[in-house]
């Protein structure tokens, strides 16, 4: 019997007017990898995450999420089944505190209607606690612990980038999508970055990442697709793709990479 991918990607096409964003794609992604999507500016990358976590529908084609499929999901059903996300333009609440922003990302996984929320049932309290323990949780794992009162609005960009990531977790998915989480981010922090992206797969979670700075790709990656035109121009492990001639030529080689 095959063995079942954590995402099975066959023909999948999404379209703008007249720009194909994505263009007959297929790729596999197994469990417990990072998984780095890059390509120039304008390849297809956000729009991929975007099907993925069901706020674009596609146009052909399925995705399979554990060998169910999930083409055409609502984004909450996406999310309640084990996928999360980073965004490439911050997401945060900046008049909460860096807690209050990981807890509500638990609350996808809770499922307290309003009105036993208003009458504080027992049930309702429970979720609560456990919310808040696993925000904790995914606040120490991302190093945040100490900052988990402080109102966002005070937290320096880096911190703030990990506080998506810690939102992200908190939800405990079996499949994180992280865009761009080194853009913007010096060297020191790139590096923690990269240490915190391994851990966040050692500890269970796979990561989908797409990142311009090639040197935390390379370093962070098991397998490295290089997608151009919303089509994939290779794939394999971090030395294969950058000895690929093709990739080479379309995308590494051509100067630096860009930044967006
Ligand atoms: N909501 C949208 N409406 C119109 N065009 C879009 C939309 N989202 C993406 N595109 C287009 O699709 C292509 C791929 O964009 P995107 O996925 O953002 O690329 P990347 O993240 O690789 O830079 C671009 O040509 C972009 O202009
Ligand atoms: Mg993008």
């Amino acid at each position: 019997m095959k063995r079942m991918a954590l995402l099975d990607i066959e023909a999948l096409s999404k379209a703008f007017g007249g720009v194909r964003a994505i263009a007959d794609l297929g790729f596999v992604v197994e469990e417990n990898q990072v998984y780095s999507v890059i390509g120039p500016n304008g390849a297809g990358k956000t729009t991929l995450f975007n099907l993925f976590s069901g706020i674009y529908q596609a146009d052909t084609g399925q995705i399979y999420f554990l060998g169910q499929e999930i083409t055409g999901h609502k984004p909450c059903r996406v999310a309640a089944m084990g996928i999360s996300r980073t965004f490439q333009n911050l997401q945060i609440f900046f008049n909460m505190s860096a807690l209050d922003n990981v807890m509500v990302g638990c609350h996808l996984r809770t499922h307290s209607r309003l009105w036993h929320a208003a009458l504080r049932l027992p049930a309702v309290v429970r979720e609560e606690r456990q919310a808040e323990a696993w925000a904790r949780q995914a606040l120490q794992f991302c190093g945040l612990d100490k900052v988990a009162g402080m109102q966002a609005s005070a937290l320096p960009y880096g911190l703030l980038k990990r506080l998506e990531i810690a939102r992200a977790l908190a939800t405990r998915p079996r499949l994180l999508m992280m865009d761009e989480p080194a853009a913007g981010l010096n060297d020191t922090e790139t590096a923690q970055m990269c240490v915190l992206i391994r851990r966040i797969c050692d500890a269970g979670t796979t990561v989908l990442l797409v990142e311009h700075n090639m040197g935390l790709v390379m370093q962070v990656s098991d397998r490295v697709m290089v997608l151009n035109f919303g089509k994939r121009l290779a794939e394999g492990t971090p030395q294969q793709v950058q000895q690929d001639a093709d990739v080479i030529k379309a995308y590494l080689g051509g100067g630096e990479a860009d930044g967006h």
